[in-house]
């Protein structure tokens, strides 16, 4: 589990237990899934390059310091990505969006790609993928292979859920990736759902089912 930031801020933690919960409505889920990508980029970013800006307090100048939000991509593997992809904006409005359609073919829980859509430029970006839920690593793994082909200056993946076997496929495939998490879970199960963990994120968080 080299590489695996395990995000375990109380509030990351106390709103992940509320967003489990089989009765927590889809407005409620959506919203604590917006606040824990808040509190997620939080992390994400702590080791971003900064640039340094003259800027005039009412005081006086100085020289001060930011993150260039345009060189960082956002990557949202379609369609529970939005939910993460959003709380992240709010606080790195800065930071250009690409997306990724993938679905899990339902038989062989493999990923089939339907969308790929990134900014130009993407060799002078840094990458942070984002999907809910890491569960085989198909998705992830097709995922970073893909942007891999574009050269970023580095890929970073972040999801609110793993587990055992999701953390060992994504990192035996892609060891360079590190992975930010708010929990590793149990198991996978049969189905490629993690247990005990929240259900389908995309269905809770879109109300489909
Ligand atoms: N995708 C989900 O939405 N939930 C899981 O448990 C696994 C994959």
């Amino acid at each position: 589990m080299s590489n695996v930031h395990l995000i375990d801020h109380p509030l990351v933690q106390h709103k992940l237990t509320l967003m489990r919960k089989k009765e927590a409505s889809t407005n409620s889920f959506r919203r604590l899934l917006n606040e824990l990508a808040m509190l997620m980029a939080y992390e994400v970013t702590r080791d971003m390059a900064m640039q340094e800006v003259e800027v005039e307090t009412p005081l006086e100048k100085m020289t001060a310091k930011v993150i260039d939000g345009k060189k960082l991509v956002f990557v949202s593997i379609l369609r529970a990505g939005t939910g993460i992809l959003d709380g992240m904006l709010s606080v790195v409005p800065g930071a250009r969006v690409g997306h990724i359609g993938l679905y899990r073919d339902p038989k062989t829980l493999t990923a089939v790609e339907y969308y790929f859509k990134m900014p130009q430029e993407m060799h002078e970006r840094d990458v942070v993928v984002v999907d809910p839920m890491l569960a085989t690593g198909n998705s992830a793994i097709a995922a970073v292979e893909r942007l891999k082909e574009l050269r970023p200056k580095s890929i970073k993946f972040v999801c609110l859920l793993t587990c055992p076997e999701g953390v060992k496929a994504l990192q035996t495939a892609h060891p360079d990736v590190p992975i930010y998490t708010a929990a590793i879970d149990r198991q996978l199960n049969e189905h490629g759902y993690i247990l005990p963990g929240l259900g389908d994120a995309g269905d809770r968080m879109f109300g489909t089912k």
